[in-house]
This record gives structure tokens, C-alpha cells and sequence, in this order.
């Protein structure tokens, strides 16, 4: 439970996020519940007498990271009494206690269910010196936005399903998460309702795998299914943009299509993971749909909603990915034209199946295809953005942009970042914006109205 009763401390707490948007929602969470317990943030480490790390483990690049900056902590540990240094998120559900074996100097493990005990664990261990870890899950607890402590004033995460089933063969998350668990769905109102009243204007319904929300056997008590969650969410008063990540391909029904057809606050934007374009590669990862289906539901998607923004996941170098599957991972390249591809060497994870699998991709093999992968994918991107100029897009202003004088930055109803000149704007507005040109994968234009109009005031 939150400890309000503690005594004020001068503590100064440096957070730094690492991985997907859950952590970033949950850092949100945990800093709003460090002020609310009398603790001081500050964004310079050199500052702090307790540095936190939200880390991730999907990959290994993920990881080092985290252990590189714990090394360099060592004698800043040392250097004074009651220093903290803590590991939360997934790197803390998967190594729980064997990271006190790789840094003997970390005081605190706290997994994502356990956030609520941060603040007193943080004065546990800075006056006892005794490591703590904490790292059980609790399919009961979910984080919860704190409306005045947003990183961003107009736009938030709202989680809605926590954990993932779909054990894919080569993802670590299912064991840094648990068992899929929804929420239920008069919480998630209530909270976009109290995001929308304190000015939240775009949502984004977050969770490994949205589409089997309500589904999982640990959601009995639930109601809504995902498209009629979308829908109720849609409706609340002052939002005007809702998006939803991430959506699996077997699971996206035909409903859900129609409700992001239907309803005006969900905006055309779809993150779509495919994995890989070889069925036999998609058998061995346990994606559980092939390319077939996969292509389908784009086909449906698009014969659905106009102006669909499609992006995805790719991973290269699979154990057994033979150049011609990769070949096939192209060919589905050139039949979707993603609007926007992440893609990713495959990184073997402790305890997943595909970590145990033979036949792994040399090193040279994922790089060569990678590139391969990436100068198809950008080349398609740049056609995607070719194909807005002259036209006007509807853009939620996120603040002056940083590299060009005199102008400011937002997104797109699709989720494009579009560059726009002028002044006066206020983080939140809504500016119609003609495009004129773009630069990688970033639109640039004029807004439509005069200065100070169209600020989508209602
Ligand atoms: N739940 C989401 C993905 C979460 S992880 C989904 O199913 O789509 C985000 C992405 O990281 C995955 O889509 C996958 O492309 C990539 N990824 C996951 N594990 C990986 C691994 N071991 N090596 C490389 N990429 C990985
Ligand atoms: Fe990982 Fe697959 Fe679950 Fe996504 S659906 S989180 S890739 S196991
Ligand atoms: Fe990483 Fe955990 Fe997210 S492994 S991608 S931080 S769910």
C-alpha cells in the first residue's frame, strides 16, 4: 500500500526507462507515487542518491545496456552512505536474485507487479543496507496513470491487459509478465474518463496482445471483448484520438475491424506484427497463423478503413531461417508496403524455447539481411510519405520543434510525425496542416488556417 504516513526525506531519485511502452507507462506510475511519498525526481544522475533503472529483457543489446550502467555505478555507491540503486521491470522478473550475483552493489530488485512498495523499499534499503527483491506477480494489480503527473499533458498509455499466453518461441515475455491478465473494463473508463477530464485529448489502450482481451482464462469476470472496449473508450467525452497496441494477427476479428472503421475516435493506425514472411519460420516461432491468414486481415483491414497506417514487426535470422524463407519475408515486404517496419536481429533468450533450437543464423547471415530487409522497407516508407504531399492532415501538437526555428511538431491521425511552421502554438492543439515535402519518414508542411486558428478548441 502506498505509505503516506513516512516521514519527508531529501531523497533524489534519477529514473531512466529502458524498453517498450509499459515501461514507460509504469515509470509515469512510479514516479507519481515517489512525490507522492515525499521523494524529489531529478533528470541528473550526478544529482541523485538513488538511481533507478525500468529495464527490459527482449533482447540482449537490451540488457547489456543496463549492465553496463550498473558497472559504472560501483564507486558512486561507495563514494557515499545511503546511496540506492534499484532494477525495476522485466530484467527484475527474469533474473530476480542472480542480478545481486552480477552486481553485488544493487540494492533493490522490484518487479512490474510490485511497484507500490518502490518508496518504502528505497528507505529499507538506504537505512539497512540490506538488498531486497521483489519480484512476484499479482494478477490483481494494474498501474494507474496519475493525471497530474504525466509525462506528456495530452497524451497517455492506459493499460489494459498485462502478461501474454502466446508463448512465441523465441519471446522472453510471457516469463517477464506472467500470465495474460485484462482489467477490468469499467477501470479502464473510469481512467481514460479522468485522463479526458484533466486534458488528456489521445489515448493509447496498451498490452502485449490486445485482440484476446477479455478472452484469457484469467478475465472470467469480464464482460467487454477488445472491439467493444475500443468502442466504450471511444465515447468518452474530450478524447479524440484512441489507439491500441500491440494487436496479434490471429486474433484480430472482423468486429474489431468494424469498430475501428466505425467509430470517428480511433484513429486509422495499426501495429501489426508479422515476425516473418515463411510459414515454416512462423511454424517454428509459434505465431500460430501463416502468411496466408496474415494477408487476409491486411486485405480486410484495408478494404475497411481508408487511409490505413500499417506498421510491423520483423525478425531476421531466426534459428533454421534459410535465405530462401528470408526471401519470402521480402516478397511479403513487397505485397503489404508497410507504412513504417521495426525490425530485429534475433537474439536468443535464457529459458525460451527457440534459445534451445539448432541450426542457428551466423552472425554475417542477420546483417547481411537486415540491411536487405531495411532498404526495401524505408524504400517503401518514403513512397508512403510521397503519397501524403498536397494533402492536409488533422495534427495533435506536441510541443516546438527542436531542430527547425520557428516551428512545431505533432502527429498525424495515422501516427505520422508531421513538421509544421509557425508560433503560438500550445501542446494539445489540433492544427490543420497542408504537407509539402518530407524528410525520411517525417512529413513537413503549413497549417491550413491562419496562425492562432484551428486550434481545435470545442
Ligand atoms: N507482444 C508484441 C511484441 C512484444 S516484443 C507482439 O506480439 O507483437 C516487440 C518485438 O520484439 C516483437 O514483435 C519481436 O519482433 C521482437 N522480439 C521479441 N523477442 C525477440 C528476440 N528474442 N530477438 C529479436 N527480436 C525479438
Ligand atoms: Fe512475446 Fe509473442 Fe506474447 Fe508478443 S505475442 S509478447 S511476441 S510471446
Ligand atoms: Fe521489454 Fe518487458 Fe516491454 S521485455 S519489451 S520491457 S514487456
Amino acid at each position: 500500500m502506498e505509505t503516506l504516513k513516512n516521514p519527508p526525506t531529501e531523497k533524489k531519485v534519477f529514473l531512466e526507462t529502458f524498453g517498450c511502452q509499459s515501461n514507460v507507462l509504469e515509470s509515469d506510475h512510479v514516479a507519481g507515487l515517489l512525490v507522492r511519498n515525499h521523494f524529489t525526481l531529478t533528470g541528473k544522475m550526478e544529482e541523485a542518491d538513488v538511481i533507478l533503472f525500468n529495464t527490459c529483457s527482449i533482447r540482449q543489446h537490451a540488457e547489456d545496456k543496463v549492465f553496463s550502467r550498473l558497472g559504472q555505478l560501483v564507486d558512486w555507491k561507495r563514494d557515499k552512505e545511503g546511496r540506492v540503486i534499484g532494477v525495476l521491470g522485466c530484467m527484475a522478473t527474469s533474473y530476480k536474485d542472480h542480478l545481486l550475483e552480477r552486481a553485488p552493489h544493487l540494492d533493490m530488485v522490484v518487479g512490474p507487479d510490485q511497484y507500490l512498495k518502490v518508496p518504502q523499499a528505497i528507505r529499507e534499503a538506504s537505512q539497512s543496507g540490506q538488498s531486497q527483491v521483489l519480484a512476484d506477480f499479482d494478477p490483481l494489480y494494474f498501474p494507474e496513470n496519475d493525471p497530474r503527473r504525466l509525462s506528456q499533458p495530452h497524451k497517455a498509455f492506459i493499460e489494459i491487459m498485462k502478461g501474454c499466453d502466446k508463448f512465441c518461441t523465441f519471446c522472453v515475455v510471457p516469463f517477464t509478465r506472467g500470465r495474460e491478465v485484462s482489467r477490468p473494463a469499467e477501470s479502464i473508463v473510469a481512467e481514460a474518463e479522468r485522463l479526458a477530464r484533466s486534458g488528456v485529448k489521445e489515448v493509447m489502450l496498451l498490452g502485449q496482445n490486445v485482440n484476446s482481451y477479455g478472452l484469457s482464462p484469467g478475465s472470467k469476470d469480464k464482460t467487454l471483448t477488445f472491439d467493444q472496449l475500443l468502442e466504450e473508450v471511444g465515447r468518452v467525452p474530450g478524447l479524440e484520438r484512441v489507439r491500441f497496441m500491440t494487436s496479434h494477427p490471429l486474433d484480430l476479428s472482423d468486429e474489431l475491424v468494424e469498430t475501428m472503421a466505425r467509430v470517428p475516435a480511433v484513429c486509422e493506425s495499426i501495429h501489426l506484427p508479422v515476425q516473418c514472411g515463411s510459414d515454416k519460420v512462423l511454424k517454428r516461432m509459434n505465431r500460430k497463423y501463416s502468411v496466408a491468414h496474415y494477408l487476409e486481415r491486411v486485405g480486410k483491414l484495408r478494404a475497411s478503413i481508408k487511409d490505413l497506417f500499417i506498421t510491423t514487426d520483423l525478425i531476421v535470422g531466426f534459428p533454421g531461417e534459410s535465405d530462401g524463407d528470408f526471401r519470402r519475408t521480402l516478397d511479403l515486404l513487397e505485397e503489404v508496403r508497410y507504412d513504417a517496419v521495426y525490425s530485429f536481429k534475433y537474439s536468443p533468450r535464457l529459458g525460451t524455447p527457440a534459445a534451445r533450437m539448432l541450426d542457428p543464423v551466423p552472425e554475417e547471415a542477420k546483417d547481411a539481411r537486415l540491411a536487405a530487409l531495411n532498404e526495401k522497407a524505408w524504400k517503401h516508407a518514403a513512397e508512403k510519405c510521397e503519397a501524403r504531399l498536397g494533402r492536409v492532415e488533422e495534427v495533435l501538437v506536441d510541443g516546438p520543434a527542436d531542430k527547425t526555428p520557428g516551428a512545431f511538431y505533432g502527429k498525424s491521425r495515422q501516427n505520422r510525425t508531421v513538421v509544421f511552421k509557425g508560433q503560438g502554438y500550445r501542446t494539445g492543439d489540433r492544427v490543420r496542416v497542408r504537407i509539402e515535402s518530407h524528410k525520411v519518414a517525417n512529413l513537413y508542411g503549413t497549417p491550413v488556417e491562419p496562425q492562432g486558428k484551428g486550434r481545435g478548441e470545442k
